[in-house]
């Protein structure tokens, strides 16, 4: 049976966090050891110019993002590990997808809008036409699924609508990609002073990095959130506790939530048994016991320049080898082969 290839792209602003960690980056773990597929993880480098960013970090942070993936179990033996910019064929499918997308359209999509709230001074052509880039990224491989959140939705439609007329125009070459994920069970963790979600560059004294080390861990968990303890028995929690139980279910033993689930069930105004402080402290411990073979391990591979060349130019030989190919198809649709 022919493998469903897969794509996704992870930005390379920010650090990682555990949001990151339990969201996208266990799902694309568990595609790459799936037989069905085929995937293709790429760090989007060329889309992280349309905010200009200072250009200084940015080959620091495309090699951390790569160490960070591998670190977190990707690995590039069996997955297509790339970088945006080594693929220049995306380049190339990127201007014959402009072609059929419209202005008006690509004014509209919401992302675009809040870019332009966001950076009212710098509303250039690329960050205009960002979903174009990133069909391009997608279609390229000629992928059907995209894992990525709720928030890109909107993008895999535009990017469904541009496989949608190239076809209709030129013939039939490439698949309708839809996003995807396993079942329902996204994990959301939200910040630590339980205002919104954890951050890859906001927010960085509620947000829990892989790249943090234990003492900054403790430092963080010991400062969340958290009140006085519930006013009945069996109360429901507030959010930002359930993320604190949230956080504890995903590195904690299940006698060590259990415990603390009972605690805050038997607790009352007057009566409260279960000590936040406690739980912290036994939380930021599982949470530095975890995370601490993760982070060793992605310095490592930053720290190995020759390690690190060699995992870049591998995904790089096995992303063009499909981009090419589909790039030949394309070329031929259109009849722009003339030799
Ligand atoms: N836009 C995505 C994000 O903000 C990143 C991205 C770029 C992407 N190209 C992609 C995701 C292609 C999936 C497929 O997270």
């Amino acid at each position: 049976m022919e493998k469903e290839v897969v794509v996704s792209g992870i930005r390379p602003t920010g650090f990682l966090h555990l949001g990151n960690y339990f969201g996208a980056m266990r799902n694309y773990v568990r595609m790459q050891n799936d037989e069905k597929f085929n995937c293709y993880f790429f760090v989007a480098n060329w889309h992280s110019l349309t905010t200009h960013p200072d250009t200084r970090e940015l080959q620091s942070s495309v090699h951390r993002v790569i160490a960070e993936n591998i670190a977190c179990g990707l690995d590039p033996d069996k997955v297509a590990l790339y970088i945006q910019s080594d693929v220049p064929e995306i380049a190339e499918l990127y201007l014959y997808l402009n072609m059929l997308a419209y202005k008006g359209e690509l004014e509209k999509t919401p992302t675009f809008k809040d870019k332009v709230r966001l950076q009212p001074d710098n509303v250039n052509a690329g960050l205009l036409t960002y979903p174009v880039l990133m069909a391009a990224d997608i279609l390229i491989h000629r992928a059907v699924k995209v894992p990525v959140g709720k928030d890109q939705e909107q993008h895999l439609e535009i990017a469904r609508n541009y496989a949608d007329r190239f076809n209709h125009r030129y013939g039939e070459v490439l698949p309708a990609p839809y996003a995807f994920n396993y079942g329902g069970e996204l994990v959301k963790i939200m910040s630590l002073d339980g205002n919104g979600k954890m951050s890859k560059s906001e927010n960085q004294m509620n947000t829990l990095y892989l790249a943090d080390d234990a003492d900054l861990i403790r430092k963080k968990i010991m400062k969340a959130k958290t009140d006085q303890g519930p006013a009945e028995p069996n109360s429901v929690k507030p959010d930002y506790i359930e993320n604190l139980f949230t956080l504890m279910r995903l590195v904690s033993t299940e006698d060590t939530v259990a415990k603390f689930e009972a605690d805050f069930n038997a607790s009352s105004a007057g009566n409260v048994v279960i000590r936040y402080g406690d739980m912290k402290k036994q939380l930021a411990e599982d949470m530095a016991a975890f995370m601490k073979p993760i982070s060793e391990k992605a310095a490592d591979i930053q720290n190995n320049k020759e390690l690190l060349n060699r995992i870049i130019r591998q995904g790089a030989d096995k992303a063009r080898a499909s981009a090419s190919a589909t790039l030949k198809l394309i070329r031929s649709a259109i009849g722009m082969d003339y030799s």
